[in-house]
């Protein structure tokens, strides 16, 4: 399918099954619309989020934090957010923490649905509509959003509001919410999946919620840790018969010899070992392809593929590599 042209978008959400690499994806989307001359803000949704440990950069709160030319972060803060939204909608300036508001707040929260979830997607839409006017310096808000269980809930935060409230200031502020966030022109849902088997059905599951409960336009699919092709079917061929037993010894021997291994020892310098590996390496990406196929004939959206990268640590050099694959899967 075409390029998703993602970076034109105002408003870019990453989604996707836990651990499948959503917060890599979204740092490494962050590096790349910095390195095109993009303003960007990455709002991190989980409080106990490591984003900004892509960037080798300490954890940042609710106020904008640099941690990267380009690349500004905050993490969101829910009674922070509650705050910022009194002040600027209501006049009320709120010193320090709020107290009895937050105490009414946690009671309110609680009792009816979406209020934790407004307050969220409410910063979000906030900033990209501060962004559209003129008063915030985004040229791209970037979410490292909830998981597939909540995200839904999530974004659908203003249009269940709606449902709840039919006249007044808080159906007023569920309106333009819903107005940027299903705007194609500026808003897309972007699902980071791995080829396996409960990721895939998750994305699978995931796209047919939102097109039927949201009004939120989808991005792409981006199909991080994908495995190299490490062997043609030629080299398996070899891999194969250098297992026989003779062969596998034959080999263990030269390779003793070249080693000056001496003595029993001689006949097991590991070579099946090794052949092992390749086996193994050639079996995974099979398996993982099938999941692959799986999803490219359930969802009608870009595709993206990131390598799976060979690292101990996430820092800036992996954030760099999948940056790197990102912009050559959009063209870039
Ligand atoms: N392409 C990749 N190659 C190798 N390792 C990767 C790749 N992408 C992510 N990882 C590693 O997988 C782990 C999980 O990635 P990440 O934290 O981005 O996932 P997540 O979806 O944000 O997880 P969570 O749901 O916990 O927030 C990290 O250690 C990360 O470095
Ligand atoms: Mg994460």
């Amino acid at each position: 399918m075409s390029n998703p042209d993602l970076l034109s978008r105002r408003l870019l959400v990453v989604t996707g099954k836990g651990g499948v690499g959503k917060t890599t994806v979204t740092a490494a989307l962050a590096l790349l619309a910095a390195e095109q001359g993009k303003r960007v803000l990455v709002v991190e949704v989980d409080a106990k989020g490591n984003l900004t440990d892509f960037f080798e950069h300490r954890p940042v709160g609710f106020e904008p934090v640099e941690v990267y030319r380009g690349v500004h972060v905050i993490t969101m803060d829910t009674e922070a957010s509650l705050r910022e939204y009194l002040r600027i909608h209501l006049r009320v300036p709120v010193m320090g923490r709020i107290g009895p508001v937050a105490r009414a707040f946690d009671f309110v929260a609680n009792a009816a649905p979406g209020v934790k979830e407004i307050l969220t997607i409410g910063k979000i839409a906030h900033e990209v509509r501060e962004s559209l006017r003129g008063n915030a310096p985004w040229d791209l808000v970037l979410v490292d959003a909830a998981a597939t269980g909540h995200i839904v809930a999530q974004l659908g935060a203003p249009e269940t509001m709606r449902e709840f409230v039919s006249v007044g200031p808080v159906r007023n502020q569920t309106e333009w919410m819903i107005d940027l966030l299903s705007d194609p022109a500026i808003t897309a849902l972007n699902v980071v999946a791995t080829p396996e088997e409960m990721p895939v059905s998750e994305t699978i599951d995931l796209v047919g919620q939102v097109r039927e409960r949201l009004s939120v336009p989808m991005g792409a699919v981006i199909v991080n840790r994908v495995l190299p092709e490490l062997f043609t079917h030629a080299d398996e061929e070899v891999f194969e018969s250098l297992r026989e037993p003779k062969t596998s010894e034959a080999l263990d021997v030269a390779v003793a010899d070249l080693t000056g291994v001496g003595g029993e020892s001689r006949k097991t310098a590991g070579s099946v070992a090794v052949l092992e590996g390749a086996r193994l390496a050639v079996t995974l990406r099979r398996t993982r392809a099938v999941h692959l196929q799986r999803l490219r004939d359930a969802v009608d959206l870009p595709l993206l593929y990131l390598p799976y990268v060979f690292a101990r640590d996430h820092g800036m050099r992996v954030t760099r590599v999948i940056a790197d694959s990102l912009g050559d899967e959009l063209g870039l």
